[in-house]
């Protein structure tokens, strides 16, 4: 695990974007992404450089289940808003919520991703340690699956929402053993909500109750954090 320590959240969506360029240098063609607050950098970044990406693949993380792409609260519509509209790719994935069978959905995201090996993946991290929606006590081997999304984590997305009540109990996950077959992964976290995840992930025991813990068998991990996400780290 490489860790990058930089001062603020801006200069973390640099960095990533530094390392993703010199990826896309190096032939990389498939980009995993995710939504929430943490990437929204490293998009503006992408969004302000005169990089093509329409020669790129995207397949994202997860999607709240119940809401379709044109949903301002669905992670598809947040996707076209902070990336997609401005740097159009030539396709992009992201599981669809509104599935009316969510088996056949998982299925079909695994063979997207099996068909479109990631290259570079992007997470955040949960302060539970999660990542994708992989809350704590998925297996280490699970595949794209439905999710219960833990009280914690509906308490932290409630932010999008009017109310707590409308926040998605239930999301589609890409699952960890798919994250791991990303050949390099690019983990970011800011802010001190993030430092106790951050300690578990990097040297806590490897462990399925802090599922950000197993990249430390990844043997191409990056860590960006901001001083306050790093501040329990030794
Ligand atoms: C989002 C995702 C989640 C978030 C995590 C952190 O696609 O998969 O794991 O990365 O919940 O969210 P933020 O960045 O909003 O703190």
């Amino acid at each position: 695990m490489e860790i990058i320590r930089v001062k603020d959240a801006q200069a973390g969506g640099q960095k990533a974007f530094e390392l993703i360029a010199a990826a896309m240098d190096q032939g990389a063609k498939v980009l995993g992404l995710a939504t929430g607050s943490t990437p929204i950098t490293l998009y503006r970044e992408m969004i302000a450089s005169d990089r093509d990406f329409s020669t790129m693949t995207s397949v994202n993380l997860d999607e709240y289940v119940g809401l379709d792409g044109t949903n301002p609260q669905s992670y598809r519509y947040f996707m076209n808003e902070n990336l997609f509209n401005q740097k159009p790719f030539k396709e992009s994935f992201v599981p669809n919520g509104k599935a009316s069978d969510l088996a056949a959905e998982c299925a079909r995201y695994d063979e997207v991703i099996a068909n479109h090996p990631i290259d570079v993946q992007i997470l955040g991290i949960g302060r539970n340690g999660h990542i994708g929606f992989n809350e704590p006590g998925t297996p280490f081997a699970s595949k794209t699956h439905e999710v219960q999304l833990t009280a914690s984590t509906i308490e932290a997305n409630k932010r999008f929402f009017d109310s707590v009540e409308d926040v998605p109990t239930k999301a589609v996950s890409m699952g960890i053993a798919s994250i791991m077959s990303s050949k390099n992964i690019i983990l970011m976290a800011y802010g001190k909500d993030k430092a106790e995840a951050i300690l578990g992930t990097v040297s806590g025991p490897v462990t399925e109750d802090v599922p950000a813990s197993v990249l430390q068998n990844h043997p191409h991990v990056t860590i960006i954090v901001d001083d306050a996400a790093a501040s329990l780290l030794k």
